[in-house]
């Protein structure tokens, strides 16, 4: 038995899709447990870059079967866009890639009601990736929403689509005072993806659940991270799903005995897109440094991410509520030009000190970050290989926050490339 779920540690864009690529040549199957096409996972080798969005980044590793589970808010065209994408680059998904028959469908109104919505809330709003994640969950804990499996039945989606569409318009008109959707062009439409998807879709906890008693080796992806979480995150400026480890059992249809490892990514720094309380930001002119050093833009809506020192309340908090039993670093390399590092260590509020990451919005708005600084190692690190290849400074960063987490670090990563990676 052998089950590794790797969880993003911060505000997501961690790196995870690295760190999936570089553990993908050893795993059986890879799946993704919840979240949708706000996701977006970069992995880059020989000179190209790839982007997934809701398809595994497994599918990358030719023999590698790829999942997408049923905690998985799936937008159908987005999906086959994404599979025609791969085919163009000569990545076959046919056979390789399983959608679960429970996840449920993101729909046209979805995206317009998070987009409309966002835009009604003015200053006020979350700076969402505009997916339809939010109102696609909404309809799922309602109970209204529509599952793939649905699909396979055009008689019940025609129903169910018609039911749905009828109530949205009564919100577009009458709440948001916006034109009223056309059911017809809509189940037109998505009555064709019965054709498109049917080769794709099982019951994957099955499979899964099989696959584990064969003793196949299977990683589970998260997808955005744990501060992204709606119950552990930063409420309300989350997204709609569980990006923590638990959210995978869930979201894949698996028992929680059934997992054997946890791997926390994490930014040698923080970085967040969207709004939302951070602590650690940096002022505009070192966080515009730090944006252009590590590339940090976002991978779904091209957004400027906002960029910090690393927090170790939150690295702390990711190892509790994840049970993280190792970290893998990302973007070491980013740091390799400056002279000294910060490490928040705690938060003063109020002559108060803070070591646990608080929940209070209050709190983490006004919190004040309590840095410990150690020197840097102003050299590059990229072609470091090995532990030792790397400069004292940067191998003393991280045993610092070894130390402070008490949890080892497992992978280093000092370049965007698959190579540039060191294993401890
Ligand atoms: P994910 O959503 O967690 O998979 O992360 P993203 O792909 O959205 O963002 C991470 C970005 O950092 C991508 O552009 C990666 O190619 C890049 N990246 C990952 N690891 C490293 C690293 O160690 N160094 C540098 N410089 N870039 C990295
Ligand atoms: P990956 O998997 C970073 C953020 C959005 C917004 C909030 C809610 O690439 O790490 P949503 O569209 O989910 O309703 O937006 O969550 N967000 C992400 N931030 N990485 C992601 O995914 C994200 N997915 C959503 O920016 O603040
Ligand atoms: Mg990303």
């Amino acid at each position: 038995m052998s089950v590794t779920i790797v969880v993003g540690a911060q505000w997501g864009d961690e790196g995870k899709g690295k760190v999936v690529d570089l553990l993908s040549p050893d795993m059986d199957i890879v799946v993704r447990y919840q979240g949708g096409a706000n996701a977006g996972h970069t992995v880059v080798y020989d000179q190209k870059q790839f982007i997934l969005h809701q398809i595994p980044t497994g599918i990358l590793q030719p023999d590698a079967i790829c999942i997408i589970g049923s905690g998985v808010v799936i937008d159908p065209a987005g999906l086959m866009h994404e599979i025609e994408l791969l085919k163009k680059e000569g990545i076959e998904v046919s056979g390789r890639l399983f959608i679960s028959h429970k996840a449920h469908l993101i729909m046209p109104y979805h995206k317009l009601l998070d987009q409309i919505g966002e835009e009604k809330e003015g200053e006020d709003k979350i700076g969402t990736t505009g997916r339809g994640i939010g109102p696609a969950y909404v309809d799922k804990y309602s109970r209204c929403g529509i599952r793939i499996v649905d699909l396979l039945d055009r008689d019940v989606l025609r129903e169910k689509l018609l039911k749905n569409i009828q109530a949205k318009n009564l919100l577009l008109k009458h709440i948001y005072d916006e034109e009223e959707l056309e059911p017809d062009k809509i189940i037109s439409e998505y009555l064709e993806f019965d054709r498109k998807m049917d080769e794709f879709i099982t019951d994957t906890s099955l499979y899964i659940n099989r696959a584990i008693k064969d003793g196949k080796k299977i990683l589970l992806e998260g997808a955005q991270g744990t501060l992204l979480d709606i119950d552990f995150g930063t409420y309300p400026y989350v997204t709609s799903s569980h990006p923590i480890s638990g959210g995978a059992c869930i979201g894949v249809g698996i028992g929680p005995t059934k997992i054997d490892k946890v791997i926390g990514v994490m930014k040698a720094y923080t970085t967040r897109v969207g709004f939302g309380p951070f602590p650690t930001e940096f002022d505009e002119e070192f966080g515009n440094h730090i944006r252009n050093l590590g590339s940090e833009y976002g991978s779904t809506t091209g957004r400027p991410r906002r960029c910090g020192w690393l927090d170790i309340l939150i690295a702390r908090y990711a190892a509790q509520v994840n049970g993280i039993d190792k970290f893998a670093i990302t973007k070491l390399d980013v740091l390799d030009t400056l002279e000294t590092i910060n490490i928040c260590t705690h938060y003063r509020y109020k002559e108060k000190v803070i070591e646990h990451f608080p929940s209070e919005s209050n709190i983490l708005n006004s919190a004040e970050p309590v840095y410990e600084e150690l020197p840097g190692w102003c050299t590059s690190t990229q072609k470091c290989r090995t532990l030792n290849d790397l400069p004292e400074n940067a191998r003393l960063y991280l045993e610092r926050i070894e130390k402070l987490t008490e949890v080892p670090i497992e992978i280093i990563s000092v370049g965007s490339d698959r190579q540039n990676t060191i294993l401890c």
